[in-house]
């Protein structure tokens, strides 16, 4: 078959940022160095998240504090142990935000920023900084294990509002917000984010749970790249939240191969943001992952990719909770069939 790839529109709109497709490099150590940043530019990805600035780093950096507790004060002493010296981290504040105008002045493609923080709090300031040096967009990284029995979903939910809330405030340039996906009804958080003027979801954080060492009776914690596996709590939401929010959908999570990338624009994905697989095979995956697309755009006679955005995605289902329950019902009958 004759190829008819230079037809193709393949170009997606992000936070309003306008990609030639919809591959992107997350937020990783791809982001640390020029070098990396520009190798991922030549492999044609279409823009790039930088590894995160931590709220941590910014308390300790700027106020002396981590969580309010000085590191020079004994009776913080085991708390503070479990976070990172300041000089683990691969950049200070001031750092990063040069780094991001080096980035900037390095490469044509969109330089996504990250802040990655729990509260709404003096630190968020940090933010207008970041954006002016350059970034074209900022994602706010809410990673958060709640461990407190005492504090409610609604007062979470209560607080990453208004630090999303503070950040519009703060800033002119557009912001996407990585989440976690467990919420007690994720839709509305999703509803509520984009009330508070949230340019762009992402979904979803991946968790790194401590696996537990029965030789040293210690919990330990290593870090394994995803697998397609972890795709499919993506897709999920991204098919329920497409067309019924306002904020773009970023999927992060599991995207392997050029299949999943797919899967992800069915579902309803504006972008798809990689790093594991970007890590394995380097940053010429990027171009596998495109010319997959445009393959199977061509078979299926898609000529525009928003032909293909969110066909799989529940905005035409008349009954999204109905289908979801049903699915669950069927999926375990087809396995007493098996
Ligand atoms: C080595 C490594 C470093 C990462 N650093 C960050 C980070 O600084 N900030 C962030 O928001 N996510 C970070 N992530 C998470 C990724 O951006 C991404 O959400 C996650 O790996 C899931 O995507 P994947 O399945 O394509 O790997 C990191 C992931 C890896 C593997």
């Amino acid at each position: 078959m004759e190829t008819t790839a230079t037809a193709l529109q393949t170009d997606t709109s992000y936070l309003g940022l306008r990609l030639p497709h919809p591959f992107i490099a997350g937020a990783s150590p791809f982001g640390y160095r020029l070098d990396t940043i520009k190798r991922l530019e030549d492999a044609g990805c279409a823009a790039v998240v930088l590894h995160s600035l931590f709220e941590e780093q910014i308390t300790l950096g700027f106020e002396g504090r981590v969580r309010h507790m000085d590191p020079l004060d004994s009776q913080f002493a085991e708390t503070l142990a479990h976070f990172p010296p300041a000089s683990e981290y691969p950049l200070t504040p001031d750092a990063y935000v040069e780094h991001v105008s080096r980035a900037k002045a390095a490469v044509k493609i969109p330089i996504i920023a990250s802040l990655n923080g729990t509260s709404a709090e003096s630190w968020l300031r940090f933010a207008r900084i970041i954006e002016q040096a350059g970034a074209d967009a900022l994602e706010l990284n809410l990673y958060d294990i709640v461990t407190s029995l005492a504090t409610p979903a609604a007062a979470v939910e209560t607080e990453i509002v208004s630090i999303v809330k503070e950040l519009k405030r703060l800033l002119a340039i557009p912001v996407a917000v990585k989440l976690p996906p467990y919420f007690t009804a994720f839709g509305n958080v999703a509803r509520q984010l984009d009330a508070a003027g949230a340019d762009g979801l992402v979904l979803f954080n991946r968790f790194y749970q401590p696996d537990i060492d029965i030789k040293t009776l210690e919990p330990f914690a290593q870090l394994e790249l995803s697998t397609s596996a972890e795709l499919l709590l993506r897709l999920q939401w991204v098919a329920i939240l497409h067309g019924r929010v306002r904020p773009s959908l970023a999927v992060t999570g599991g995207v392997e191969t050029p299949n999943d990338g797919i899967k992800a624009v069915l579902a309803g994905a504006d972008v798809i943001q990689m790093v594991s697989a970007l890590l394995r095979h380097g940053p010429a995956h990027i171009d596998i992952m495109r010319r997959g697309l445009e393959r199977w755009m061509e078979w299926h006679k898609f000529s525009r990719l928003d032909e293909a955005r969110g066909r799989c995605s529940l905005k035409r289902t008349s009954d999204p909770a109905a289908f979801e329950r049903g699915n669950y019902i069927r999926t375990l009958h087809s396995w007493i069939r098996a």
